[in-house]
């Protein structure tokens, strides 16, 4: 996930697990949360691990909880979240490029960095525990310079050395305190109310508490209230609730599920389109299944039949195994590719088109995912998001509902695609639908959605409701 670096980055082959004992002598007290920290941050930096999986699979596999628990995931997010800045200041402080450095070591201060500017471990036990990681893992030749870079770095604050290096320039500055790219906050700037940015920019940096959904018809909402769970604000389907979501018998049953309250709202916006009619309905883009379980909840209602089509067949088996618990005659899945439906035109009343994008919305979930993406993967992402939009009204019925979704609040991805097909359709106002919702109308066309997280502590979901003429 080296900024750089990443889309070269290969499992190395030569490099051992951190559990494979070194051969120095002078081998120094284990300090488990923190290698294990270093062997998620390995996972994500070298094999391209999602941080969230890297992090409960060390946690799972080390047997930690409570406190050690917290303390790994708090260091191994908050790392990937600045690893930008982090790198920028490792450079400076260390004197040299940092592709010279050993992979582990350079994880290892990073940790370290994360330690001293990010969390407030005291500077000489950051720099300790740092020193006795590497040479455990690493061995004693290293410690001398993790020692010097490391103590280097406790001479400042982040803002301090955001002060330093960013020397004048604002949008630097910005930049490495809240550890996101120029580009992304290039973006959200360019669709946000100015005054808007900064909050938004801290809020992705807070880490989101996990949000549960029932799968309506299955299970109610109290009854993951009876666990402590707290109601969400305007989803009438979600709680949150600290704590690991698979210790519920709801969620291990399938009869409730993890979802962000963003997505429910725009489940909730669809269910109440009026004259939604039934018939069939098609999830086009549907792994792993959050919404096509909230929409096969509710067809019922509106007598309609779900079908849900995703690309990925292991992303499909996600979908069937939210889905498992409704009964199977009124659902099917379908693995194919959504430009290239096998449907006949005009065969379904509702599409939901919940695309693939940039993400740009999920910062605060996927704390490595700012680093993962490049301006240059925006144009490729609309080119398939307008394809797929066609492809959604084309199979939509005249008088019927294309709901188009991103999870990215990007121009391009939102507004840009949607204005493209403006000719065949009307579209319905989607904020008026979410009366309860403050400030929920985009700044760019307020006809459609935008969610934020600094307004509604949700993701940054787009969502824009055409009726096809
Ligand atoms: C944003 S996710 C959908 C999330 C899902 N609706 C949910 O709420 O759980 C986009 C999905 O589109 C799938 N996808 C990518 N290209 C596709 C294509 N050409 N046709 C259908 N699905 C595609 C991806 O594999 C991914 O699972």
């Amino acid at each position: 996930m080296n900024p750089g670096t990443e889309r070269n980055n290969r499992p190395d082959p030569r490099r051992g697990r951190l559990d494979r004992p070194r051969p120095d002598r002078t081998r120094r007290r284990l300090d488990r949360p923190r290698r294990t920290a270093l062997e998620a941050l390995r996972d994500i930096d070298r094999n391209g691990a999602y941080a969230n999986l890297a992090c409960h699979h060390v946690i799972e596999e080390q047997e930690l909880s409570g406190r050690d628990a917290a303390f790994v995931t708090e260091l191994v997010f908050g790392t990937c979240r600045m690893i930008g800045s982090y790198d920028d200041i490792l450079e400076t402080a260390s004197g040299r490029a940092l592709d010279s450095l050993q992979p582990d070591v350079l994880d290892v201060l990073r940790l370290g960095t994360h330690q001293l500017l990010g969390m407030r471990v005291p500077a000489r036990a950051a720099v300790d525990t740092s020193v006795a990681l590497a040479g455990n893992v690493v061995g004693e030749r290293v410690t001398g310079l993790v020692n010097a870079v490391l103590r280097k770095v406790s001479q400042r604050d982040l803002e301090g050395w955001a002060g330093k290096l960013a020397g004048g320039d604002e949008q630097r500055y910005r930049s490495l305190v809240t550890g996101h790219p120029q580009w992304i906050i290039d973006a959200f700037a360019d669709v946000l109310p100015a005054g808007e940015l900064d909050d938004l920019l801290a809020a992705d940096n807070a880490p989101a508490e996990p949000t549960l959904v029932v799968r309506p018809g299955l299970c109610e909402r109290q009854e993951l209230l009876d666990t402590g769970a707290e109601a969400t604000r305007w989803s009438p389907w979600g709680a949150v609730r600290p704590g690991n979501p698979a210790e519920l018998p709801s969620v291990r049953s399938g009869r409730a599920g993890v979802q962000d309250e963003g997505s429910q709202l725009v489940c909730l916006a669809v269910s109440r389109v009026p004259e939604l009619t039934g018939g069939r309905w098609l999830d086009l883009c549907a792994g792993p299944g959050g919404k096509s379980a909230l929409l096969r909840g509710i067809a019922p209602d509106h007598d309609a039949y779900l079908v849900a089509n995703e690309a990925q067949p292991h992303r499909a088996r996600l979908v069937s195994l939210a889905l498992r618990r409704y009964h199977y005659s009124g659902h099917r899945v379908v693995t194919g590719d959504g430009t290239d439906l096998p449907f006949d035109a005009g065969s379904f009343s509702l599409v939901l088109a919940d695309v693939p994008c940039s993400g740009l919305g999920a910062l605060r979930r996927r704390p490595e995912s700012r680093w993962r993406r490049w301006p240059e993967d925006i144009p490729e992402l609309v080119e398939l998001q307008r394809e797929l939009l066609a492809s959604a009204l084309r199979v939509c019925a005249p008088g019927g509902i294309v709901a188009y979704v991103t999870c990215s609040p990007h121009r391009d991805e939102t507004i840009g695609v949607v204005s493209g097909a403006e000719s065949d359709v009307e579209i319905l106002d989607a904020p008026a639908l979410l009366p309860e919702v403050p400030d929920c109308a985009a700044s760019t066309d307020p006809r459609f959605v935008q969610l934020w997280p600094h307004r509604h502590g949700t993701d940054a979901m787009f969502l824009a409701l055409l009726r096809k003429n």
